[in-house]
């Protein structure tokens, strides 16, 4: 009994000699082995292609040129592999000139004509091969496909799908076992995507049908292995070429990996799994680019995994049916007659939601023509039964692994990526292996992206996981888990030392607290006011001071804790912006000499003396917040804030009343925007609502400036901000631009660094504790907001571990990070957290009597 183990070799993988010499190194591998290699090759990439163009260009009339290229593609191997190219394909060569020539003749093709004439493609590739591997030594036997795969007759089938997407039969053929092992060479090549009818009449088993081949002869031949080999190394976590930090996936069950094939991955063509399913052949992806990656290995016996989500694919061109049934509820046969029409127009039906007035059906481009006729064709059909539609073309973004109902409840967070989309359908796979989402297309890729990073960012190399695309193709070694050009990885042996004296302690950077400040009185602004909320450190307060900046106060507590840190500011450099603020604090702002904004009608009707004569600033409500988080968005009709501007009539009357000056407007749409317009459409509302008041000549745009907290956020361009912003003053000059930022001055020049003082595992979740935590950074727990957080004793190492990194609060909420990817981490390392300066002190408690983490300016 031979031990057969088939090796596919896709169309790049035979396109040159370079190719060919795995091929043969291969061949001899499986030799080494104990087994017998059999080789199933396609065309040379491209050549598929050029054939259907010599046909199409024939019956124009206009072949020559496409001829030519074809029979050049073949001398240029051939002469790669030192083969004599008449020897090895004259014939398919002559073959294929008359062919070209009777089209011309006849103007037309047959499906006949068309699987004879692409079948040449596989008949040349493999007789260059056969030539070349005997020439080094490598005793090889040309077997023809359709001596060996003989296609269904299947009832009824028309021509084309006869000739040109044909299925074949894969029960164990023991003559074939016989006849290939007698053959007196020891490996055996032949065709892919080709067979024979039960005429012997050449048919072909479809686009992509070479895998379909060798998974056929796998099951003949009672394969004990399938080698697929191609220019990826295997299936991925997503598809690499858009996901370059997408993972191999090193073991897939069967039904997993059919999965992800019929979800859009192109590694693979579905219909191989089949044949190799029913006799358990266990297939293994590997490349031609990096044969010694092991792949991804698809069988029966892989590991128990557990649930959980093993890819994230991408199909565009989807196209919905919306079917209305108003009036059709309950009514028996509805969906018999809807999807008969599905049927009368050729359409194979993918995904199906239903409720009870609206039906909702996909249909997959790779299954179905869907051109405008055939759709205009079925909405006509559907007409009688309901109102249908179209919708799309879609992009449907599917999660896959196994039991995938069983994770939902995980999934939560990487819905949120969601948030933004029109979803057209959700729908969850019966067999429990995906759940789809019909979104529009252009949004496909940017929510792949989301969702891989959400799921799988932090996810270590472990049994399921391999190395990413990148790290195979371009020797990248694992990504450290610091990024570079962090001044914090710079000054570590400087934070080091804080640690030897503090068990926790925010750490703050001058240097880059002064660039920030810089930058942001660069962007246009004729007034800059810090928002003192975002860190009120003194030292950090008078830096500012010594660089021009005004100052922002949001209570009398503030405004108090700003004078006593720097005695000598000026008044007119305090902006005092209250919300819902008692009467006496506009008493003592008033009297201290601070601008004062007004967010409420309130105050004037009820304490109009307090404004009387006085100048001041209204803040007013454009209608609609931004910001990272829900609780930060800070207008719109849920919001607090601001005056709507429905009620400036209102205001025009009180100001009059009371002899108030508008001298400004204000408006803080919310806090972490990122996008740069925002301040220069804050000014254009305003300069809007300030035509009704003469007196206003100061427009303050808020703060809000956000950044980058998540590995792969782009950061907030200043430069865009200052452009959008000059092209409003040069249209609008006679206003003066206030803004006033926190984050952004102080959010990346603050870290917050711990010792670690326990760690452990419970269940399968590893933990860190560290000496401080949501007592003096809330942030994670109140927004679910994400700081970057590395092992500083350990930064150059790899990371091997993952884990929460969590504090000594009595709250199952202290938890600082949540599944992050360290190294092996110790009691006594020193755990650093990233972007900490902005909300992180200011907002933290003595919650438990613990004292928050002290400061220190380096
Ligand atoms: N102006 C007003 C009226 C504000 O309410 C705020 C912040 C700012 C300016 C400054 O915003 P920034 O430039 O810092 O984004 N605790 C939250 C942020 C709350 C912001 C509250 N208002 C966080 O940790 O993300």
């Amino acid at each position: 009994m031979n031990n057969w183990v088939i090796l596919k070799f896709g169309g790049t993988s035979v396109s040159s000699r370079e190719r060919w010499e795995t091929i043969a190194e291969q061949a001899r591998r499986t030799l080494q082995r104990g087994a017998r290699p059999v080789i199933v090759c396609s065309a040379i990439s491209g050549i598929s292609n050029s054939l259907e163009a010599l046909l199409r260009t024939a019956v124009s009339g206009d072949h020559t040129s496409t001829l030519e290229r074809i029979v050049a593609r073949h001398e240029l191997l051939a002469e790669q592999l030192e083969v004599d190219v008449r020897a090895a394909v004259g014939d398919e060569l002559d073959d294929l000139a008359r062919i070209a020539l009777g089209a011309s003749l006849t103007r037309e093709v047959s499906a006949r004509l068309q699987a004879r004439t692409m079948a040449l493609g596989e008949l040349m590739s493999t007789k260059l091969g056969v030539a070349f591997m005997n020439r080094i030594g490598v005793s090889t036997a040309w077997e023809d496909a359709r001596d060996a795969l003989c296609s269904e007759h299947e009832i009824g089938v028309n021509e084309q799908r006869h000739y040109l997407s044909a299925t074949c039969a894969f029960d164990p053929d023991e003559a074939l076992q016989a006849r290939w092992g007698a053959l007196p060479a020891d490996v055996v090549l032949t065709q892919g995507f080709i067979a024979a009818d039960d005429q012997e009449v050449t048919v072909l088993l479809g686009r992509g049908g070479s895998d379909t081949s060798a998974a056929y002869f796998a099951a003949k031949l009672q394969a004990s292995l399938l080698e697929i080999w191609t220019d990826v190394p295997g299936m991925y976590t997503a598809n690499p070429r858009a996901v370059p930090t997408a993972r191999l996936l090193k073991h897939l069950g069967y039904d997993e990996a059919q999965e992800i094939a019929t979800m859009g991955a192109k590694v693979l063509h579905p219909r191989c799994i089949d044949p190799i399913r029913r006799f358990n052949i266990p297939l293994q992806i590997r490349s031609t680019e990096a044969p010694d990656v092991e792949g991804t290995r698809i069988s029966a016996d892989i590991p128990d995994f557990g649930a959980q989500v093993k890819a994230i694919s991408a199909k565009n061109g989807v196209v919905l049916v919306s079917m209305d049934t108003i009036g059709m509820w309950q009514q028996v046969g509805f969906l018999a007659d809807s999807f008969a029409a599905f049927k009368a127009n050729g359409l194979s039906v993918d995904l199906v939601a239903t409720s009870e007035t609206n039906v909702t059906v996909s249909l997959d481009p790779g299954a179905n023509a869907l051109d405008p006729s055939t759709m205009k064709a079925l909405l006509r059909d559907l007409a009688p039964y309901c109102h249908a539609r179209q919708i799309g073309p879609c992009a449907a973004v599917s999660l896959v692994g196994h039991n995938i109902r069983a994770i939902l409840h995980q999934l939560g967070p990487a819905l949120e990526a969601f948030e933004e989309q029109r979803i057209y359908m959700v729908s969850q796979a019966a067999s429990d292996l995906n759940i789809t989402f019909v979104v529009d297309e252009e949004q496909a890729d940017k929510l792949v992206n989301k969702l891989h990073t959400l799921l799988f960012h932090e996810r270590v190399t472990d049994a399921l996981l391999g190395p990413t695309w990148k790290e195979t193709f371009e020797g990248e070694r694992h990504e450290s888990h610091a990024p570079k050009g962090a001044w914090w990885v710079a000054k570590r042996d400087e934070l080091l030392a804080v640690c030897e004296e503090h068990e926790a302690a925010y750490v703050y950077d001058a240097a880059t607290l002064e660039a920030r400040a810089h930058s942001a009185l660069s962007l246009g602004a004729n007034r800059v006011f810090y928002a003192t909320k975002a860190n009120s450190n003194p030292g950090i307060l008078r830096r500012f001071e010594a660089l021009g900046l005004g100052f922002e106060c949001v209570s009398t507590g503030e405004l108090d804790h700003v004078r006593e840190s720097m005695p000598k500011l000026d008044p007119d450099r305090i902006l005092f912006t209250p919300n819902f603020a008692p009467r006496h604090e506009y008493v003592e702002a008033f009297e201290i000499g601070a601008h004062v904004t007004l967010d409420n009608l309130y105050p004037l009707e009820h304490w109009g003396e307090v404004f009387r004569g006085r100048s001041i600033l209204v803040r007013v409500d454009p209608g609609r917040g931004k910001g990272h988080h829900k609780y930060v968005k800070t207008a719109g009709p849920k919001s607090k804030f601001g005056i709507a501007p429905a009620e400036m009539a209102r205001l025009a009357d009180l100001v009059a009343k009371y002899e108030v000056d508008v001298v400004g407007l204000h408006v803080h749409v919310g806090s972490g925007i990122r996008t740069p317009d925002t301040w220069a459409e804050n000014a254009a509302f305003l300069a809007e609502v300030a035509r009704d008041f003469e007196s206003v000549r100061v427009l303050n745009l808020g703060g809000g400036l956000g950044v980058p907290e998540k590995p792969g956020q782009r950061p907030l361009d200043p430069a865009a901000v200052a452009t959008a912003l000059g092209r409003f003053r040069d249209a609008n000059p006679q206003f003066e631009i206030w803004m006033e930022p926190g984050r952004y001055l102080v959010a990346e020049a603050g870290v917050l660094v711990a010792q670690v003082t326990q760690t452990k595992s419970k269940g399968d979740i590893r933990y860190v504790g560290i000496a401080t935590g949501m007592n003096s950074l809330i942030r994670p727990a109140l927004y679910g907001a994400y700081h970057r957080i590395v092992n500083l004793t350990r930064i150059n190492d790899r990371t091997t571990m993952v884990a929460d990194i969590v504090g000594p609060i009595c709250e199952t909420g202290d938890v600082l990070g949540h599944r992050r990817r360290l190294p092996e981490t110790h009691g006594g390392d020193v755990m650093l957290i990233a972007t900490t300066g902005a909300y992180g002190r200011s907002m933290s408690s003595e919650y438990n009597l613990r004292e928050p983490a002290e400061e220190v300016i380096l």
